[in-house]
């Protein structure tokens, strides 16, 4: 099992993931991707983006303002709904869930409680100069809402026909009382949402097909299968607008869980909008010869907590040799390939940066000359880069082959100067291949 701190030190380390605001102390909740975390982010947004939009003809792409009119967030129910119980501790002040919590003493002193008391998770926010209640206005709590607002736009203008779906990628904002584990919870995060509107009898059959899509999506980036599974929801644990909800969970090192919620929302957002702002949403189906409000499946996953599945799926401490290392499947892998020359001599040092000009159009690649040749592929197997190729003096003096070093194995083939691309390609498509 992985061990949270020390995942966490080497996020740091290899800059993934740092504290916000460090140098200030930092604020609770608050995460900032360094350079190699903000290229794991951008890959994982993009496979999800290429599988859910761009790999089909029935889905589109929005992307839409965080902050709303805030009518949108009474019609949906989130002024009304979206809270969580919360109590303080009368000895320590310090704040909690009522219901993540298991006795009705302070978890932290042992103090005793106040009565549970409903807290909005919504971040208020003031438009213009006047702070009063006309200018409130919520940063935006999921991203579905401005796809439900925009969705007789977008089917008046893109050509689609029901069934279609609408897809989203950003940031969504919750007053969390408890930020915690790492990024797994937090007050600002990303997520990928995709509304999928379909006739309301084939809702069911819809709700199951993007399960499995899902599911197997993981697979893809990846992730074992023997560390996820779907649960579905309890009656009382469904949100307000759903009628079947099942959360894809992870077997994360503090426990099972949601790494994705799959909802069949039915037609309460488009009802009620169109109920509230008297606009027209229903659908006329020409196949059918019938108007209908279409219902929606959404699965909706966050960015931030795929990219710690990511980091604790990938992560091993190995003895001998002593080394940690990410295994991230190249899909989705901060640097694809490393090079370095063995030393830091200017034969070497000339041949191996041609040699990561050659790679740098087809791969993310890496150049590396400082510290011991042991050092650097340590190094890199932290970062969790498949391969990396070394320069010798048999490179230059004798056969123009170079060493390839693989993470997961430690083999080192030589291999061909002059087909490096596609030596490179093969070994790449070959990890691929073996993911599971
Ligand atoms: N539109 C539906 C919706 O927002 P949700 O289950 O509340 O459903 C969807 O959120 C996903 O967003 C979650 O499965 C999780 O991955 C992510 N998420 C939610 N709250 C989060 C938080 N405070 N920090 C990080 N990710 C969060």
């Amino acid at each position: 099992m992985v061990d949270m701190d020390k995942l966490v030190s080497l996020c740091k380390r290899r800059g993934f993931i740092y504290p916000g605001s460090e140098i200030y102390g930092g604020i609770n909740g608050s995460w900032d991707y360094g350079p190699m975390g903000t290229e794991l982010k951008r890959n994982i947004k993009e496979q999800w983006w290429k599988n859910i939009v761009q790999n089909r003809q029935n889905v589109v792409g929005l992307d839409c303002a965080i902050i709303m009119h805030p009518d949108v967030w009474k019609t949906s129910g989130h002024v009304d709904s979206f809270h969580d119980p919360m109590v303080d501790c009368v000895e320590c002040k310090k704040r909690f869930r009522a219901d993540q919590l298991d006795e009705q003493k302070c978890p932290d002193c042992g103090g005793e409680l106040t009565e549970p008391k409903q807290f909005n998770l919504m971040f208020r926010t003031h438009i213009g100069a006047v702070e009063d209640s006309q200018s409130l206005a919520y940063l935006r709590p999921e991203t579905a809402q401005g796809i439900f607002v925009q969705y007789i736009n977008v089917l008046n203008d893109s050509r689609q026909k029901v069934p279609f779906g609408i897809a989203q990628i950003g940031k969504a904002f919750r007053n969390e009382v408890n930020p915690r584990n790492f990024i797994f919870r937090s007050r600002e995060f990303e997520q990928m949402e995709l509304e999928f509107f379909c006739h309301p009898s084939e809702a069911d059959k819809w709700f199951e097909y993007w399960v499995k899509e899902r599911r197997e999506w993981y697979g893809y980036i990846g992730i074992r299968p023997d560390n996820l599974k779907v649960r579905p929801h309890t009656e009382d644990e469904l949100a307000h607008y759903a009628k079947t909800c099942v959360d894809i969970e992870y077997n994360f090192p503090f426990g099972w869980q949601e790494l994705e919620g799959i909802a069949n929302r039915q037609d309460f957002d488009l009802s009620q909008h169109q109920k509230f702002s008297g606009r027209k949403l229903e659908y006329f189906d020409d196949q059918r010869k019938e108007t209908y409000l279409p219902y929606v499946i959404e699965p909706s996953a966050g960015v931030d907590r795929t990219v710690l599945v990511v980091l604790c799926d990938a992560y091993e401490e190995q003895k001998d040799p002593e080394r940690t290392v990410l295994h991230f499947s190249p899909r989705i892998a901060p640097i694809e390939v490393g090079v370095f020359p063995l030393m830091k001599k200017p034969p070497l040092v000339e041949k191996a940066k041609e040699i990561e000009l050659k790679l740098r159009p087809h791969f993310r690649t890496f150049y590396d000359q400082v510290g011991s040749i042991g050092r650097r592929y340590r190094r890199q197997d932290e970062c969790g880069t498949p391969c990396c190729l070394t320069v010798d003096f048999e490179t230059i003096e004798k056969d123009n082959r170079v060493t390839l070093r693989d993470r997961d194995s430690l083999s080192q083939d030589r291999v061909s100067v002059d087909d490096i691309v596609d030596e490179v390609r093969k070994f790449l498509d070959g990890l691929c291949e073996e993911d599971r």
